[in-house]
């Protein structure tokens, strides 16, 4: 099991072990030695803050390192003034960025006067060459800088940084290597993300990731599947299943398997009465997939199934490797095979070279795909991608008049579908207490729709029926249905 390796048991002042994650646990004892010695020195345990940006595959890397830091004997805690801060950053956007050297700035306040305070960052931006000069040279009382491919090491660099009190910096570029059992901390005790594979092989033409995420590798069956087990020991009822392109989970491994035959193996565990995942590229989506979903109790009824663009020019230039046609064919084959899924998606507007007519097309995909909601970006040129040196980038003014009118047409249908389900009787998982109101618990359907009713805290982590009793555009209000 996880967490429960003997740190106590390590010799310390041997030489570290070469083996991942032995390795690891040394170093986190060696850490936990500097955290006794802080204890003795200032009557408390050090506290540490850590913010995660961009999306689900950092939350899950940042549970590995809270992990990490609780197993040396750190203490997670709210407020940025701490021990130790850690930003797991984003890059897929230039804001994502810009986001991070505007805390970078508050934090020198904070560690001026706490000189002994650590500030790490991690990530996907930590990846890039040009963040990274600009951090050492503009803000050096950064401690720590680690990229994607090695944030499991983090104990080790943390005794880099105590044993030098220099700036240490360390990324990989690429990384075969997958370390397996290491600690983790979960956000919520009653789910969980559970990494399929990493990396992604894509090089969409715009996007940074396949460049700072590494290629792509899918992690064994048996290693993900006894992980699941372990977590549904541990009361977890619902997990996601995370890679950037899950529908080519398996091809690389040497006993390949498919991501549907995955689904299936998970789906035979006791315990596990939810499964999510995400994301899901359209070219690699397969009849067996939608057939799995749709024989299966435990898949939820919902896709995110990213277009990008409804125009098949631009899908040409993005290389995303399918047309317009051949993206509503198969929305259409989904919606046959499962009619109550949810289908949501991510809409890029302004590629270079989006023409209004272009444009046209990906409103006519919108209205017909019938997207339960969709996360709609601005395209945001990312240094090293082929879609950064296309010239014909597409003025201000016209992206943002574009992105309004997509913006109203989505929210529009979205209201609208999610209309369709007022009166209906579904099954919810309750997740949390409702921070407006506290009489209020909050939780999803198997959409992924979110909805309030009124009752205890008791609920949290129950799956119950409720009755959608009032539509709110983007969420419910409901009541516990068939309860005494
Ligand atoms: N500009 C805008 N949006 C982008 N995305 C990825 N790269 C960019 C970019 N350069 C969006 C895509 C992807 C989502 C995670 O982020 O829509 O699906
Ligand atoms: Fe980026 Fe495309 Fe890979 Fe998604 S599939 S991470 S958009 S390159």
């Amino acid at each position: 099991m996880y967490n429960e390796i003997d740190l106590d048991k390590i010799d310390i002042n041997s030489e570290p072990p070469t083996e991942e994650p032995a390795r690891q646990y040394y170093f986190m004892a060696k850490c936990r030695g500097w955290v006794q010695e802080f204890k003795k020195k200032n009557g408390r345990c050090p506290f540490f803050f850590t913010q995660t940006f961009g999306c689900q595959m950092n939350a899950r890397d940042s549970e590995k390192i809270c992990g990490i830091l609780e197993t040396i004997g750190y203490v997670q805690t709210d407020e940025e003034e701490a021990d130790l801060v850690l930003y797991n950053t984003c890059t897929v956007r230039e804001n994502a960025n810009n986001k991070i050297y505007g805390r970078l700035g508050y934090l020198n306040g904070y560690k001026k006067k706490n000189p002994d305070m650590k500030i790490a960052l991690c990530g996907c931006m930590m990846q890039e060459k040009g963040p990274v000069e600009k951090i050492t040279k503009s803000y050096p009382f950064v401690d720590i800088i680690f990229g994607t491919h090695n944030f499991f090491k983090f104990a080790e660099l943390l005794v880099q940084s105590f044993e030098t009190g220099q700036t240490v910096v360390d990324i990989w570029e690429d990384t075969e290597k997958i370390v397996e059992k290491l600690p983790t901390v979960r956000k919520f005790p009653f789910k969980s993300g559970v990494n399929i594979m990493f990396g992604c092989n894509n090089f969409c033409s715009y996007c940074i990731v396949p460049y700072v995420r590494g290629r792509e590798r899918s992690r064994k069956p048996e290693e993900i599947l006894s992980e699941i087990r372990s977590l549904a020991a541990d009361g977890v009822v619902e997990i996601m299943l995370l890679g950037q392109n899950v529908n080519s989970y398996g091809k690389t491994l040497d006993n390949p398997i498919s991501f549907a035959e995955l689904l299936k193996e998970v789906e035979k565990i006791s315990g596990i009465e939810r499964i999510r995942f995400m994301t899901s590229h359209p070219k690699d989506l397969s009849d067996e997939l939608i057939e799995v979903m749709k024989n299966s109790s435990k898949i939820c009824h919902h896709l995110h199934l990213p277009v990008q663009s409804g125009s098949t020019r631009l899908l040409e230039k993005m290389n995303r490797k399918y047309t317009k046609e051949e993206y509503l064919s198969l929305v259409g084959k989904l919606r046959k095979a499962i009619p109550d899924i949810a289908i949501t998606t991510d809409i890029i507007v302004g590629f270079p070279g989006e023409t209004e007519q272009d444009f046209e097309e990906t409103m006519d995909v919108v209205r017909k795909a019938d997207y339960d909601s969709a996360f709609t970006f601005i395209y945001s040129k990312r240094t090293g991608t082929p879609a950064a040196s296309y010239e014909d980038q597409v003025p201000e003014h016209m992206v943002k008049e574009r992105f309004d009118r997509l913006l109203k047409e989505v929210q529009e249908i979205a209201a609208r579908k999610s209309m369709q389900l007022e009166g209906k009787v579904e099954k919810v998982l309750f997740e949390h207490q409702n921070e407006q109101d506290e009489a209020l618990i909050t939780g999803r359907l198997s959409n992924n729709s979110v909805v309030h009713v009124k009752g205890s805290v008791e609920l949290i982590g129950k799956i119950r029926d409720v009755k959608l009793t009032e539509c709110k555009g983007f969420y419910y209000y409901g009541e516990l249905y068939g309860h005494a």
